[in-house]
């Protein structure tokens, strides 16, 4: 038994925030933002909004594009470093809004990697027949960590979520997922705070991302080549099968160079960083999403979707939609 993907969503909240905003609030630009990474807007959720809400649009846009209702699902993963609670965890809080009957729900953080990993618990649930419609969701709400005094992070990163529908099939779906992590990185891409690591009584209460950015850049562009390179090994696949690539959207300058890797050219790159940032673990799904809906992504071609972020953790998928 295999999985597959029967239907796509995401969801991105209203508001949007331009480099030039942003500029009017620390000391940058858009054209350094540009350049540097590719991005032109970010999308902030709502003070009404968490990534709970976030997440229950974007399954509902992924249910309603698969053809099932809430009494269909059996099984709901969500990716998530942003969680609404400490407990319940973000997928029960989903069931609960979408109505989805008493099923398996559970919230799992590997940072930007949190779909990639999501989506292959999610396969060999479905594989093993233990689930039969699973709901699979990336979702972030990195506006709430993200010191907005800090042009180093604050420039880079914003909230949406995104969602596939997974259900079994006789020919593969989803081929393979290959995960890693290397937790010796952890100082350079972190939050410092959480539930059982509290602040100092001195220090600020909320938990902002820290990272050196340069130094993550080259690990994320040397890890990513290598597991492209070991997906497509596993495989006995040559780069020219890949139709799509469906990158983690942190920094189109990290996107390019893995595409050169794979000699794919940027037409088969599904690029979104430029509207919403780095969404962390909603990026791929909302990217996937975004090039099903425009007609790109066609059923049957392969798509290789992969994703690079803080612990470190990595992960890529191998699809035939
Ligand atoms: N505007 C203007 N100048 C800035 C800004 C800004 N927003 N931010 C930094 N600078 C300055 C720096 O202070 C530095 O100035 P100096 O030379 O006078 O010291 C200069 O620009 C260059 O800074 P670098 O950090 O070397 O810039 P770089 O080219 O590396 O770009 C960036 C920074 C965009 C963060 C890049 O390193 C990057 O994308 N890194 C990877 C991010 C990533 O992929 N993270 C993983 C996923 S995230 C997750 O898991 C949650």
């Amino acid at each position: 038994m295999y999985s597959r993907i029967a239907g796509t969503g995401r969801y991105l909240p209203e508001r949007i925030v331009t480099n030039s905003e942003l500029a009017t609030r620390v000391d940058t630009s858009d054209e350094w933002i540009r350049a540097r990474t590719g991005i032109e807007r970010r999308h902030i959720a709502a003070d009404d909004e968490t990534t709970a809400s976030l997440s229950t649009q974007a399954a509902r846009a992924a249910m309603d594009a698969a053809g099932v209702d809430a009494a269909d699902i059996d099984l709901i993963v969500v990716g998530t470093t942003t969680p609404d609670l400490v407990f319940p965890n973000v997928a029960c809080l989903v069931q609960e809004r979408l109505g989805i009957p008493a099923c398996p729900a559970f919230s799992l953080e590997a940072a930007c990697t949190g779909f990639i990993y999501a989506l292959s618990m999610a396969d060999k649930m479905i594989a093993t027949g233990s689930a039969n419609c699973a709901l699979v969701i990336g979702a972030e709400t990195l506006s709430r960590i993200v010191d907005w005094n800090d042009r180093t992070t604050c420039v880079l990163f914003g909230d949406g979520a995104g969602a596939v529908v997974l259900r079994p099939a006789d020919t593969p779906g989803v081929l393979s997922c290959h995960l890693g992590a290397d937790g010796r990185y952890q100082d350079l891409l972190f939050s410092p705070y959480g539930t059982s690591k509290r602040p100092p009584p001195d220090a600020d209460d909320v938990s902002y991302i820290k990272m050196k950015g340069n130094e993550v850049f080259k690990v994320a562009v040397k890890t990513l080549e290598g597991l492209v390179t070991k997906t497509l090994e596993a495989h006995q696949l040559d780069k020219s099968a890949i139709d799509w690539l469906i990158p983690h959207q942190a920094n189109t300058r990290i996107i390019q160079a893995t595409a050169k890797r794979l000699e794919l050219p940027m037409e088969k790159v599904i690029l979104t960083v430029q509207d919403h940032g780095n969404t962390s673990a909603a990026s791929v799904p909302m990217a996937l999403d975004t090039a099903v809906r425009d007609g790109r992504i066609q059923r049957g071609e392969l798509l290789l979707l992969e994703a690079f972020g803080g612990g470190f953790t990595w992960g890529s998928a191998l699809i035939r939609y």
